[in-house]
């Protein structure tokens, strides 16, 4: 209230992610209904900011968003206005084009920006800071792979329909003694391959924090064998990979700012595999972008709701610069300028992967 905030601005940025939409809903009601704030959507991610794509976000813009993926803002991972793609006399050319987006800020009125991504999306919100724009960062990735948070929202719904697709996959490799594998994003991080695979009751659990030896995974589906189970379910994180080998890339895009896109070892390892487990076919599922879309799971809801109106309240608290957090089921935050690039792997030696293993799953080495 000290701030003499009026107006405020929100944009989504990066890939979509189930919670996305329950933020938005979170800080426009938080910031209508208990500061009076106006608040307006910059559509596109920073594209929006750079070009003065708004749209209002009142209490009609957000009413029946709460439970649907994606972004009623839409979004993108490309546009990084510090080093934008711009054309200068028919040539396309790089450029700094941050005041810009600042500029019509200050002339749309937009006193502070709530800024709801992943470490990219972030990392430009902490120079938005350093240029003095009063911002707010919320953080989002189904990878869960950020330090500074207990959970990032939509991770729980990434893990629940991964788990969903377990045990769909139980049905055709019990029904026909296969192996069945599933590939599940995550990026470098192995968190939806743990807990899903764990929750989905997977033999063996691949991630990348584990260098995996296929040899392992064969003694694991021939000790089964022997105990007369004639199947076996193998989740494969799209970032694992085998014992002094490298990460399967499935594209390379190159006007991304993070152009390297994961895929393709659950296919790999299903072909590997063939020659060396007899009596069983192969099967392989590509989960890929069906764990971000849908319906958002209530943990997700609630997380969501929880830090669209903590972000809120530390624009009221002038408490400019910082990212709401989850710490041990109590929302808090921390300064942009602290962490990004602080990245959170599964710990190989951590109690989930003792869990894991003290219930017989296999991380192939
Ligand atoms: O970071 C979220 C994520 O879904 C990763 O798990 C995955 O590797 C990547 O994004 C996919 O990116 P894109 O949506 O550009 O294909």
């Amino acid at each position: 209230m000290a701030h003499q905030i009026k107006k405020i601005g929100v944009l989504t940025g990066g890939g979509d992610c189930p919670g996305l939409n329950a933020v938005i809903r979170a800080v426009t009601r938080n910031a209508i209904l208990n500061y009076g704030y106006e608040v307006i959507g910059y559509r596109f991610g920073y594209r929006g900011l750079y070009k003065n794509e708004t749209m209002p976000l009142t209490l009609e813009t957000v009413s029946g968003i709460q439970h649907k993926g994606g972004t009623i803002l839409y979004s993108s991972n490309k546009d990084n206005l510090f080093d934008y793609t711009v054309e200068e006399n028919g040539i396309e050319v790089k450029r700094d084009v941050s005041d810009v987006a600042i500029e019509n800020m200050r002339k749309e009125g937009v006193d502070a920006l709530i800024v709801i991504g992943g470490d990219g999306t972030l990392t430009s919100a902490r120079d938005f800071g350093r240029k003095g724009v009063k911002v707010i960062g919320v953080p989002k990735t189904i990878d869960n792979d950020l330090a500074s948070t207990d959970f990032t929202f939509g991770f729980n719904t990434a893990v629940g329909v991964a788990t969903e697709a377990l045990d769909r996959l139980h049905t055709t490799a019990e029904s026909h003694h296969r192996i069945m594998i599933l590939e599940v994003m995550g990026r470098n991080a192995g968190w939806i391959a743990l807990e899903s695979g764990v929750s989905g009751s997977a033999d063996v659990i691949l991630i990348p924090e584990i260098e995996f030896d296929i040899n392992k995974i064969v003694e694991k589906i021939e000790q089964r064998e022997r105990e007369g189970k004639l199947f076996s379910i193998i989740v494969v994180a799209e970032g694992a990979k085998p014992v002094g080998g490298d990460v399967v890339v499935s594209k390379i895009v190159t006007d991304s700012p993070d152009p390297i896109r994961l895929g393709g070892i659950g296919n790999k390892l299903a072909y590997d595999l063939e020659g060396l487990v007899e009596n069983h076919e192969i099967r392989c599922t590509v989960l890929g972008h069906i764990q971000r879309g849908g319906i958002t799971s209530s943990f997700d809801r609630m997380l969501s709701t929880r830090y669209g109106v903590a972000a809120v309240d530390l624009i009221d608290a002038g408490k400019f610069g910082n990212m709401v957090c989850l710490t041990g089921n109590k929302i808090s935050y921390a300064h942009l300028e602290n962490v990004i690039g602080d990245t959170k792997n599964v710990n190989p030696n951590g109690e989930l992967v003792k869990v894991a293993r003290a219930i017989g799953i296999s991380f192939g080495d």
